[in-house]
C-alpha cells in the first residue's frame, strides 16, 4: 500500500517568531487531570439495543488458521514513499509508530528494507558457512545451529537513514514516515561467538565479513570485537520464524549498530585481519560533512526519541481535557534513563513516566497525561540514555555535521499541535 506523503517547508520565519515569543504553551499544564467526563450511564444504544455481533454467531475456531487484525484495523500496514527510490526491490518502508504502543513492534508492520528484494529461502537448503582465519573452516545447517544454547533479547534495530530526509528542515507529514525504519522485536538465536569459538579464531583476526543469500548478496564487515560481545545468529522474532522480509531462515543481529549490518538470509561469514571493500552498490552508509570529508564506520544508533502520538497522522480527536502524550525512545548505548517532554518548543521540559520494561538496546515507551486547554503546542521529546548522551536539537546536529548528511538523525523533532487537534512536522529554531 503506498501513500504519497505530502512534502512541506520548513516554517516561514514569521511564524517561527511567533512561536518563540511565547504565544504558544503556556496554558496547558502538565499535572493536574481534568475530572474525567462520566459515560452516559442510561440510553447508551450499542449497549441497550441488541447489535449485530450479539445477534449472531461468530466464526468459529480456526477461520483464521493464522490470525489476523481485525478488519477495522486494515489502515494499520507499512507504507512506502513512492518518488523516494527507484525499484521497489532497493528499497524501504515505513512502520507506522503512530498506531502502535508498547515496545514491540508486531512481526507484519516491521520496516523493511531490501537491496536485491526478499529472498524466499527453504529452510533445509540454507546453510552458514564460516570460513577465513579460522582453524576449521564449518558449515552449519538450520538443525545444527538448532543444537547450540540459545538467548533470548529485545533490541531495536534502526535504519541509519531514519529521519535522513529531515536534515535541511521539515519534510515529510507523519512519524512513520520521519522515523519509521525503526523497529523493535524479541529475538531467538545462538551466540555468534559460540560459532566462531568452534570453528577456531585465528589470533590475527580482527574483522568478519557477513554475506546474506539475497540478490544483492548483501555484505557487511563487522570488527571481531562486536562479534564477540553481543552479536546473535537468530532464527526467531517474537516467538515465531523471521518473516522473510527480515531474513528467513536466519539474519545477524547487531544490538545498538546501524540496520544495514544485521545481514539478513545470513549465508556466510569470513573471518579476517582488516574490513572488506563494500560493494559499490550497498558502500552509501558513509556521513557526509560540510567540509566535504566523510565519516565512515559509524555504527552505534545514538540516543533518539519520538513522540507517536500525537502526530501528524495521529491527530487529536477528542479535543479539549484529559490527554495522552506518548512516544518510544531508544539508544545504542544501553538503557534509556529519562525522557523528557516539552509543550512550548523545548522552553519548558517535563520528565515523561517511562513504563513497560527497560532493556538495553531496545525501545522504551513513555508517557506524559496531560489535560489539554485546546491552545497550541510545540511538542518535543528529548531522550537521555545510561551513557550520559543528550538527544541533540536538529541545530545543534547541524552545527557539529553540516547539512549534507543523510544518516545518523537523532535530532529532537518538533510537532505542532493545533487549536483543532490537527499536527505539523515543523522546526523551531
Ligand atoms: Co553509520
Amino acid at each position: 500500500m503506498t501513500e504519497k506523503p505530502e512534502a512541506k517547508q520548513t516554517l516561514e520565519p514569521t511564524s517561527r517568531r511567533r512561536f518563540l515569543s511565547g504565544a504558544v504553551g503556556g496554558a496547558a499544564a502538565a499535572a493536574g487531570l481534568a475530572a474525567a467526563r462520566p459515560a452516559v450511564a442510561e440510553g447508551e444504544s450499542v449497549i441497550t439495543e441488541v447489535q449485530d455481533w450479539n445477534r449472531y454467531l461468530g466464526d468459529g475456531v480456526v477461520s483464521r488458521p493464522y490470525g489476523t487484525p481485525s478488519q477495522y484495523e486494515a489502515n494499520v500496514v507499512r507504507r512506502d514513499v513512492e518518488w523516494l527510490t527507484a525499484s521497489r526491490q532497493s528499497s524501504v518502508s515505513f512502520t507506522p509508530l503512530h498506531e502502535l504502543d508498547g515496545i514491540i513492534t508486531p512481526n507484519g508492520l516491521c520496516f523493511e528494507r531490501h537491496h536485491g528484494g526478499t529472498a524466499e529461502i527453504e529452510p533445509s537448503q540454507h546453510r552458514l558457512m564460516v570460513h577465513g582465519l579460522v582453524d576449521t573452516p564449518l558449515v552449519f545447517t538450520m538443525p545444527d545451529l538448532m543444537r547450540f544454547p540459545r538467548e533470548n533479547h529485545v533490541y531495536f534495530l534502526e535504519c541509519a537513514a531514519n529521519s535522513g530526509m529531515e536534515w535541511r528542515g521539515a519534510q515529510l507529514n507523519g512519524c512513520q514516515y520521519t522515523h519509521g525504519m525503526v523497529h523493535c522485536v524479541a529475538y531467538t538465536g545462538v551466540r555468534l561467538k559460540d560459532l566462531l569459538a568452534e570453528a577456531g579464531i585465528k589470533t590475527n583476526a580482527k574483522w568478519l565479513l557477513a554475506e546474506g543469500a539475497d540478490a544483492a548478496a548483501m555484505t557487511r564487515s563487522i570488527p571481531l570485537e562486536k562479534a564477540l560481545d553481543d552479536c546473535l545468529v537468530a532464527f526467531k522474532m517474537n516467538g515465531e520464524a523471521l518473516r522473510p522480509e527480515q531474513g528467513y531462515p536466519l539474519r545477524l543481529v547487531v544490538p545498538g549498530w546501524e540496520g544495514n549490518m544485521w545481514i539478513k538470509w545470513l549465508r556466510r561469514i569470513e573471518v579476517g585481519d582488516q574490513p572488506w571493500q563494500q560493494r559499490e552498490e550497498t558502500s552509501k552508509y558513509t556521513d557526509l560533512l560540510a567540509n566535504g570529508k566523510a565519516r565512515r564506520f559509524t555504527w552505534v544508533m545514538d540516543v533518539k526519541s519520538v513522540i507517536t502520538s500525537p502526530s501528524p497522522q495521529a491527530p487529536i480527536r477528542h479535543g479539549r481535557g484529559r490527554a495522552v502524550i506518548t512516544g518510544l525512545a531508544w539508544s545504542g548505548n544501553g538503557r534509556i534513563k529519562r525522557v523528557d517532554v516539552s509543550l512550548d518548543g523545548g522552553r519548558n521540559w517535563t520528565t515523561a513516566r517511562i513504563d513497560g520494561p527497560s532493556l538495553s538496546k531496545a525501545m522504551h515507551r513513555f508517557y506524559l497525561d496531560i489535560d489539554w486547554d485546546g491552545s497550541e503546542l510545540l511538542l518535543q521529546s528529548r531522550a537521555i540514555d545510561e551513557a550520559g548522551f543528550v538527544q541533540p536539537t536538529k541545530n545543534e546536529l547541524r552545527a557539529a555535521r553540516g547539512e549534507n548528511s543523510i544518516y545518523h538523525n537523532n535530532g529532537i523533532q518538533t510537532w505542532y499541535v493545533k487549536a483543532d487537534g490537527t499536527v505539523e512536522n515543523v522546526e523551531v529554531s
